[in-house]
């Protein structure tokens, strides 16, 4: 155990392995202090002497059980190294990453490295990429990084990605030049295992109620996760109504409906709004914020009080900048965006995007000055809320221009006798062949929501372009009704998931395949 002189202090731990060659870092280090430079070339070479990556350099990464802090309570959860969220990795554009995930949950487990462009057998599907890991089992992950930007990685085995089993990868590029002083990463999640019910208790009262229901539009209506401890760990029976009260609300920006689950509380790098994570900048700064939603079933609609946001990034790839005074993420999506930091301290908020409740930290401006309150308000949210089509890829990663040689549509279903989500009419199965392409080929995927509610959907081992010149991205928010073709180059050989991140509808068998060799 080591602590970083860089670092100011932290209750969690810190982790570095590999001979300092791969930076692994605990999740309230996510928060660098500003540097006194003009660009972000010194920030990150502040942040290389924790550790890059390099040939030979490794992580190891064990699942296990963690107990958590929420401002006083706490909740036994699963989490990476001991830490929620799990540790940061990062490393360079090109650079071989090699993870050892050991298994120390009693149910089998995977890692996922959501938005990667890498091999497939890496990919951490269980029964397609993988053998899922046993318990008391290890896998050693291998593969080269290609694309820089904002990442994050989760299993990808039932409900586990909503217990605390997420952590952010940061791919450098190391020619860029920065244009900003500071970095900040803020990873956002719904919560609810250790004080609400737990994910996999949530996601049988929605089979049961969806049973129970005729014809609820395609789901059975919210459940929420704030029952007794006693309660949390059944599912089914003993529904009497404590935790499917408070059914969460509708968006407009999410076209209807925003939810399934209501969950009790909502976190900013592991800390609810009554203990949120402070970053301390100087005045006049510029803070690159990598803001990641690993979210369950929450859409967060992201701002920070008394500034405008500089969107510059999304899922990892530039584009051209667009001012903001909020975001929207829908779950897997990344924003990176530049803010100008005020005097004060700031409210920076990631709303329950038509639920009720919020994500908090606060940007520091000054050492002095009272810290905003849980409940202090945000104009901005009220504000222009920048969503994915109005976002350009900047031309250097544009896609080449070129005729589409396939096409598939991806109709997006629900089905209203039990709690099923499905593509083309079916709910994933893992012997499922995948919808054929062919290497070399452009392809188009167009999904087509007719289901009642929005579906955050992620394609893996590619990125793709959203609506043409739309941004380069691998999660795009499909509204109910709406429809979002999405286009990438087959150029990486396998069997590859496409699938909704809401992960409770992934669970209901909202994914299929897309296959080539
Ligand atoms: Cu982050 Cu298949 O997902
Ligand atoms: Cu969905």
């Amino acid at each position: 155990m080591t602590r970083d002189p860089l670092r100011n202090v932290s209750r969690r731990r810190f982790l570095a392995v590999g001979g300092g060659a791969l930076a692994a870092v605990g999740a309230s280090r996510l928060a660098l202090p500003a540097l006194a430079t003009p660009t972000g070339v010194a920030s990150w070479s502040a942040q290389r002497r924790v550790g890059q990556a390099g040939p030979g350099s490794s992580i190891e990464l064990r699942a296990e059980e963690v107990t958590i802090d929420l401002a006083g309570r706490s909740a036994t959860t699963w989490g990476y190294n001991g830490t929620v969220p799990g540790p940061l990795v990062r490393v360079r554009a090109g650079d071989t990453l090699r993870a050892t995930v050991v298994n120390n949950v009693e149910d089998p487990t995977t890692i996922h490295w959501h938005g990667i462009r890498l091999v497939n057998a890496m990919d951490g599907v269980p029964d397609v990429t993988q053998p899922a890991i046993a318990p008391g089992g290890e896998f050693s992950y291998e593969f080269v990084v290609p694309d820089p930007g904002t990442f994050f990685f989760h299993p990808h085995v039932g409900l586990q990605l909503d217990r605390g089993l997420y952590a952010p990868l940061v791919v450098d590029d190391p020619n860029e030049v920065g244009a900003y002083d500071a970095e900040w990463i803020l990873v956002l999640d719904d919560w609810t295992d250790g004080v609400g019910r737990s994910p996999d208790a949530i996601f049988e009262g929605l089979r049961d109620m969806a049973s129970m229901t005729d014809g609820g539009g395609g789901h059975g209506g919210p459940v929420g996760g704030h029952s007794a401890p006693s309660q949390a760990d059944h599912g089914g029976g003993d529904d009497s109504g404590a935790g499917m009260a408070m059914p969460t609300g509708e968006s407009r920006l999410l076209g209807g409906h925003a939810g399934d689950v209501d969950h009790p509380i909502y976190l900013i790098n592991g800390r609810p709004p009554k203990d949120p994570e402070t970053f301390t900048a100087t005045v006049g700064h510029r803070v690159r914020l990598r803001i990641i939603n690993a979210g369950a079933d929450t859409a967060f609609r992201f701002a920070v009080g008394g500034h405008r946001l500089t969107v510059t990034h999304a899922d990892g790839f530039p584009i051209d900048p667009v001012e903001a005074d909020a975001v929207l993420l829908g779950m897997g999506e990344r924003i990176d965006a530049v803010v100008t930091v005020a005097d004060g301290a700031a409210p920076v908020v990631a709303r329950a995007e038509g639920k009720s409740g919020d994500a908090r930290a606060v940007l520091r401006g000054s050492t002095t000055g009272r810290a905003p309150g849980p409940g202090t308000r945000v104009a901005e949210l009220a504000g222009r809320v920048l969503t994915v089509h109005e976002m350009r890829a900047a031309s250097a990663v544009r896609l080449a221009d070129r005729p589409i040689d396939r096409r598939h549509r991806l109709r997006l279903d629900g089905n209203h006798e039990r709690y099923r989500w499905t593509i083309n009419g079916r709910v994933f199965d893992h012997s499922d062949e995948g919808l054929p392409i062919e290497a070399g080929e452009r392809v188009r995927l167009i999904f087509d929501n007719r289901s009642t509610m929005w579906h955050p959907m992620h394609l893996h081992g590619h990125t793709f372009a959203v609506e043409g010149d739309g941004a380069r991205k691998d999660t795009v928010v499909v509204k109910p009704g709406g429809r979002v073709s999405v286009d990438f180059d087959a150029d990486n050989a396998g069997t590859w998931m496409v699938h909704c991140h809401n992960g409770y509808h992934q669970e209901a068998g909202m994914m299929a395949a897309v296959a080539y060799r």
